[in-house]
């Protein structure tokens, strides 16, 4: 291993955590999606464990078969934003879909939360995978798979711009003078793309980070072009060490097209974990939840993936419908997967449900067990990082508590932060303002 690569952990807020009915189990917080003080004991946790980030994910659309937790949850930039005051080190990560959204907007709602958090925020960029969403939106269509992402591109662009708009130390506030900024570093961007006409500039200035740390969690080959170009981090899942290694090297590779260094974007992958005593504490600890979930909940929850598709018009035990191209303007990457899956290993509708709605969690076992995946997908180019999606509602203690001492112990976890920012966790250098950069290159020619 070498000494400067360290292995990063982030954890989601996912309601309860576990599947989706996790929230029946004796032991849990059954309203924990919009319960402020679970929220806040979770990312402290998180925080005692140096984890790099806590992840909130989101939605714009529900309907009565979408799981408990998308019914009723918070909105990730108004949670974050009181965490921020709730912790001190650990980065602040959240969605906000750049199909839904303005980019002026989201610029200044970033930058707030890095200033309220000293350098914590980071954004998710995602292109929203739900067609009902436009019915929220008053929007006529969704639009495309190809489509959404080209309005991402430029308007990761616009918000990059937007985020330059103020030099370090443009706001001098000399009283004696009565200057209160210098003109000099003030850059209006008067963006006039295909689908943005932004003139800027934005009315913050620079963030602590120089700008927020961008996350992007699209797996298709054009989510991973967005990735390779604009993000600093990817979250991702992939279902072994063989396809998490592809995928590692297929963004990695990109890099240098778009002028960067393979350590310059973080792959994590989200995985799902239960720690135990032993094999039989494990399994007792799986059945127990996996129970929790019935046929009609398991056929809900993979009917979201495909577009809220109904799956209960097919016999439950033959061979997974045939669907088509359905599904591939949703989670394209997702259920691109399922359907391989289901036509290799021969699988029945039954089956594949219960798999989406119950996965039997890919590191499991005893504390050192875990710790022994994680080392192995870290040190053999599958992952630079996980998001620690528990099994169980007891798993982030677990992991805290038993996992991360081995970690420290083998030399792969960090003791403590190296700093107060997300991107001084994530070892990245801070950003140059293009706008200075462009003079500087004037200057020199
Ligand atoms: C691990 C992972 C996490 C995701 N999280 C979200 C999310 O929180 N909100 C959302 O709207 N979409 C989320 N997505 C969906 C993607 O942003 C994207 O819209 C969808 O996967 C289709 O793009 P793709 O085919 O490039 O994967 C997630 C996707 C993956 C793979």
């Amino acid at each position: 291993m070498s000494s400067t690569r360290q292995l990063r952990l982030g954890t989601i807020l996912h309601g309860a955590s576990g599947n989706m009915s996790a929230w029946r189990h004796p032991a849990v917080t059954a309203d924990a999606s919009i319960n402020l003080e679970f929220v806040k004991q979770t990312a402290q946790l998180a925080e005692a464990g140096k984890f790099d980030f806590i992840f909130v994910a989101d939605g714009l659309y529900i309907n009565e078969k979408s799981i408990p937790h998308f019914l009723n949850r918070f909105e990730p930039l108004t949670v974050l934003s009181t965490l921020a005051a709730l912790t001190s080190h650990i980065g602040l990560v959240g969605t906000v879909s750049t199909s839904y959204s303005d980019p002026f907007t989201v610029a200044r709602q970033f930058a707030s939360l890095d200033h309220l958090s000293g350098g914590r925020a980071g954004w998710n960029v995602v292109t929203s995978p739900l067609e009902g969403s436009a019915r929220n939106f008053s929007r006529a269509k969704h639009p495309e798979h190809a489509l959404r992402y080209r309005i991402a591109d430029e308007y990761l662009q616009v918000v990059k711009g937007l985020w330059d708009s103020w030099e370090e130390g443009a706001f001098v506030r000399d009283k004696e003078s009565g200057q209160f900024f210098d003109p000099a570093k003030l850059h209006p961007l008067n963006h006039n793309g295909e689908f943005f006409q932004v003139a800027g500039p934005l009315n913050i200035e620079r963030t602590p980070q120089g700008r927020p740390i961008i996350f992007q969690a699209g797996a298709s080959s054009d989510g991973k072009q967005l990735a390779a170009r604009h993000a600093d981090a990817i979250f991702t899942h992939q279902q072994t060490l063989e396809q998490a290694q592809q995928f590692y090297r297929d963004v990695k590779q990109q890099l240098p097209r778009y002028q960067r260094n393979p350590d310059d974007l973080h792959i994590f992958q989200g995985v799902s974990v239960l720690v135990g005593e032993d094999d039989a504490d494990v399994e007792r600890q799986y059945q127990d939840t996996a129970a929790l979930v019935s046929i009609d909940d398991a056929l809900n929850y993979l009917g979201r993936y495909f577009e809220h598709h109904d799956f209960s018009q097919y016999p439950l035990d033959e061979p997974f419908p045939e669907l088509g191209a359905l599904g591939a303007n949703s989670f394209r990457s997702t259920t691109d997967e399922i359907k391989r899956e289901a036509r290799q290993r021969h699988l029945t509708l039954r089956q594949v449900a219960l798999e989406a709605a119950t996965p039997r969690p890919l590191f499991h076992g005893t504390a050192s067990q875990v710790a022994d995946g994680l080392q192995r997908w870290f040190e053999q180019q599958a992952a630079d990082g996980f998001i620690i999606q528990g099994a169980t509602p007891e798993v982030l203690a677990r992991v805290v508590n038993d996992v991360v001492p081995l970690l420290q112990q083998r030399g792969l976890y960090r003791h403590d932060y190296p700093g107060n920012t997300l991107r001084s966790s994530l070892n990245l250098p801070l950003p140059e303002n293009t706008f200075t950069t462009a003079t500087n290159a004037q200057d020199v020619a």
